[in-house]
């Protein structure tokens, strides 16, 4: 028994920040960003007073839709963000309720950009143990909650949206999630952070005007710790199951700089066409990017085909999957 992703839906908010609009906020260009991220434009929740439950409670309606799911068959949900509406109840509460779904529990995780590997692990440990049966399983964020548009070393990077999945046992060997890796090295704390808002910093009048309520990040060593990492730990599960370049139907990246992802792809030995990329138009929406590049290409997986995904994020947090696409 192995847990399987039988639905994916996602949400988008409408408005486009372009780099061209990004230009006129801090000092950089629409080259730069291009060149050293491989970002042309993000989505952004624009609105006042919504926050990623907005998102992720869109996509699950669009999920239960689209699967014929009704909410009091679902026994739980799973929320991976770092940009919950609120610092609690979890966003998994709130969502919960806003699509009507009754009979189930669940509760949000923190792992950075690692949101969606460490949230699945821990879904199919419950589906393994027989524990959980119909899981709606949401990445969320909206990282321009936290992004501070004056300072030009973070704000061209991130995006909002979310991705619902409905995650069921299988016992099929030809689908499903066969393997994964996960590490935390809590070093990161000192490297990408928000510094204010929890309980060590408390908000206050002094720490909104230092702005420590955004994203603090040393992107140099954010960059080299990703590089490394998400290569070594992709290629050890390809060793570990004999996988070669050839065996892999696709890498799917976390979304973070369009030179950490080729860098990835290019360690284990794939070409560029196995390499999947939707960066240019999304930018990094956290937990989220992984779930949004299977959404998006969705239609060119064929059942059974093996896929790597591969993550690094805030903490540091990093991994990778072995997953066989069940669709
Ligand atoms: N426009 C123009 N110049 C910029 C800029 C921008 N938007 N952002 C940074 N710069 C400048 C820097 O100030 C620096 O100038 P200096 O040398 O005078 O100090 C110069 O560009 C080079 O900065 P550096 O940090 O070396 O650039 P980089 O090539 O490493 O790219 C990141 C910066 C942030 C894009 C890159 O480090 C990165 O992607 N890091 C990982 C980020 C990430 O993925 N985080 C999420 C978790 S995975």
């Amino acid at each position: 028994m192995r847990a399987v992703i039988k639905g994916i839906e996602a949400s988008l908010p409408e408005y486009i920040l372009t780099n061209a609009e990004i230009e006129k906020l801090v000092d950089t260009s629409d080259e730069w960003i291009r060149e050293r991220t491989g970002i042309v434009e993000r989505r952004i929740l624009k609105q006042d007073g919504l926050g990623t439950s907005e998102m992720g409670a869109d996509a699950v309606r669009k999920l239960l839709a689209a699967t014929g799911t009704k909410p009091e068959e679902v026994d739980m949900l799973v929320c991976a963000t770092v940009t919950p509406d609120m610092q609690f109840p979890a966003t998994a509460n709130i969502i919960s309720d806003k699509v009507g779904i009754k009979n189930a529990w669940g509760f949000d995780v923190n792992a950075g950009c690692c949101g969606f590997i460490y949230s699945f692990s821990t879904v199919d440990a419950l589906v393994r143990a027989g524990r959980a049966k119909k899981v709606v399983l949401v990445c969320g964020e909206r990282m321009s909650g936290i992004t501070d548009y004056t300072d030009r070393n973070t704000c061209p990077l991130f995006g909002d949206a979310a991705v619902a999945m409905l995650i069921e046992p299988t016992d099929s060997p030809d689908e499903g999630l066969v393997d994964y890796e996960n590490h935390v090295d809590g070093i990161g704390r000192h490297y990408l952070y928000q510094k204010a808002g929890g309980s060590m910093y408390p908000a206050s009048a002094e720490t909104v005007a230092r702005r420590e309520h955004y994203i603090i990040q040393d992107g140099k060593t954010v960059f080299k710790y990703a590089v490394s990492n998400m290569a070594d730990v992709s290629v050890a599960m390809m060793a570990r199951h004999g996988l070669k370049p050839d065996d892999i139907a696709y890498l799917i990246p976390h979304q973070a700089n369009l030179r950490i992802l080729s860098a990835t792809g290019h360690r284990m030995g794939l070409s560029d066409d196995k390499i999947l990329v939707n960066i240019e138009h999304l930018g990094n929406t956290a937990g989220t990017s992984i779930p949004l590049v299977l959404w998006e290409f969705r239609d060119r997986f064929k059942r059974g085909d093996n896929l790597i995904i591969s993550a690094f994020g805030a903490g540091f947090t990093w991994g990778a999957m072995y997953y066989k696409w069940g669709l």
